[in-house]
């Protein structure tokens, strides 16, 4: 068997959680590869709504296996209150939640480091999500981090202390006032010690040699799926750079982020908003900062499942998406949200840019400093509810089209549209 993947295509929050969910029945193993809590996938079935940060999104079905790959980082703080919703819930992740030796961990002092960069950078503030995420990946390139098969070690408390030590160090040589410092509303000590309370909570838990497992699992003809976080377009090399995040979010981050080679990869699903969403800073070339944004967010509830900040809107960007598809190798298309957009007299999609008086449709490196002007291509609106469509030919003659359109403009199928935030509200193509 071949591992399929499913990941975004924009700028992130494209709806990957829901739409991993719904795929789950299928697959006996769901596995996230790259990322760490500035993720929040949001899930909805029976009235009830879930947000996952480390925990894949295949944990609400019984049968499947939720494997957190190497390539992740994982608060243990974080992922002991994903643990506690889960359990009031009565979800219990005893039999089904695999943890990688080689995942590695976020320190609280991490945390501290990513606030103390962030404030460093003023106005050209990234707009991390504070998690801790870039210098943890920081530490893991450089050689110093510590993963999740060392905590059962019995240096892995003097590894912590050292490492703690050396973070302080930088914070001090920054003069930056650790102490007043806050992280999820508590001091450096009080948050270091619910971190080793949850450390005792991950002990308990399976860990495993997860290349091993994954790439046995594929051989003994089991169904892998790949949960991507983040986006294509916040891809440490081939985002909007530095506007980004710290991993690779791209398919090949498969390949590194679980062990398994290029040539077990099968479907790629990417997936994107019918329009599209950015939260933090950077370029966004279709953002509408005006009243058709703003009618965007009210109707898609945009506001960031990590952070609760609200997210910018704008149309659909052609160019991006075609970049993220070569870069993904996409199989399948995957678009969501198209109910926001059911209100909408016409809705508009960047096909081009103006750079400069050229037209282009790819994004060159200078995209990253200077403006791309949209110039949009416009096509007619539904204006029906779209939220209770189950069916392809359920679907009103301009939707339908709206999709046409997107296949013809990316050349890849679009095999599923999403009406809804349950997972009931999908239609399959
Ligand atoms: P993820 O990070 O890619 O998993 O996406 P998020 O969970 O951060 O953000 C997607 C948001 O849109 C969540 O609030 C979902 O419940 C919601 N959502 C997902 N699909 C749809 C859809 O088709 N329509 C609507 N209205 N909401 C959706
Ligand atoms: P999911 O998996 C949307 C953004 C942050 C910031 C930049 C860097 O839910 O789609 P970081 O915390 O990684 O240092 O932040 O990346 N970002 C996301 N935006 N969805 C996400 O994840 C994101 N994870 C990080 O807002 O701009
Ligand atoms: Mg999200």
């Amino acid at each position: 068997m071949k591992a399929d993947i499913l990941l975004g295509l924009q700028w992130g929050d494209e709806g990957k959680g829901k739409i991993v969910d719904v795929l789950a029945p299928q697959y006996d193993i769901i596995t996230r590869f790259q990322g760490g809590p500035n993720a929040g996938h949001t899930i909805e079935f029976d009235n009830k709504k879930f947000i996952l940060h480390t925990i894949p999104s295949g944990i609400f079905n019984k049968n499947t296996i939720n494997v957190i790959g190497n390539g992740v980082i994982i608060d243990p703080f974080v992922f002991n209150k994903e643990l506690e919703k889960l359990e009031s819930s009565q979800i219990s992740v005893d039999k089904n939640l695999l943890i990688s030796k080689k995942a590695h961990l976020i320190l609280p002092t991490h945390r501290l480091l990513d606030a103390m960069y962030e404030h460093n950078k003023g106005k050209a503030k990234i707009g991390s999500t504070l998690k801790g995420i870039g210098p943890t990946y920081t530490d893991k390139t450089a050689r110093l981090g510590i993963r999740i098969g060392n905590i059962e070690r019995n240096d892995f408390y003097k590894k912590y202390k050292e490492l703690k030590e050396k973070h302080l160090q930088i914070i001090k040589s920054f003069d930056f006032d650790y102490n007043t410092q806050k992280i999820e509303g508590l001091t450096l000590d009080e948050y270091e010690q619910k971190w080793f309370d949850a450390i005792e909570i991950i002990k308990p838990i399976q860990k495993i040699d997860s290349e091993y497992y994954i790439n046995q699992s594929l051989n003994n003809n089991k169904k892998v799926l790949a949960e991507g976080a983040q986006g294509t377009m916040l891809d440490v090399d081939f985002g909007t750079y530095p506007f980004v995040t710290s991993s690779n979010t791209v398919a090949a981050a498969v390949c590194t982020g679980l062990g398994i080679a290029p040539s077990k990869i099968g479907e790629v699903y990417g997936i994107f908003k019918a329009y599209c969403t950015r939260v933090g800073s950077g370029p966004f070339p279709t953002e509408l900062d005006n009243e058709e944004g703003q009618k965007l967010r009210d109707e898609g509830r945009e506001y960031g499942s990590t952070t609760g900040r609200p997210r910018r809107c704008g149309w659909v960007d052609l160019a991006a998406l075609k970049y993220a598809v070569m870069l993904n190798g996409v199989t399948k298309l995957c678009m969501t949200k198209a109910d926001v957009l059911n209100t909408f007299k016409t809705i508009k999609a960047g096909a081009n840019y103006d750079f400069g008086g050229k037209l282009i449709d790819y994004i060159p490196f200078e995209a990253s400093y200077e403006n791309l002007n949209p110039v949009y291509k416009e096509v007619q609106g539904w204006n029906c509810n779209t939220t209770e469509l189950k069916k392809a030919d359920d679907m009103p003659a301009e939707l339908t089209a709206y999709v046409k359109f997107i296949e013809q403009e990316i050349k890849v199928p679009v095999a599923m549209v999403s009406v809804g935030p349950d997972r009931s509200q999908l239609i399959t193509l």
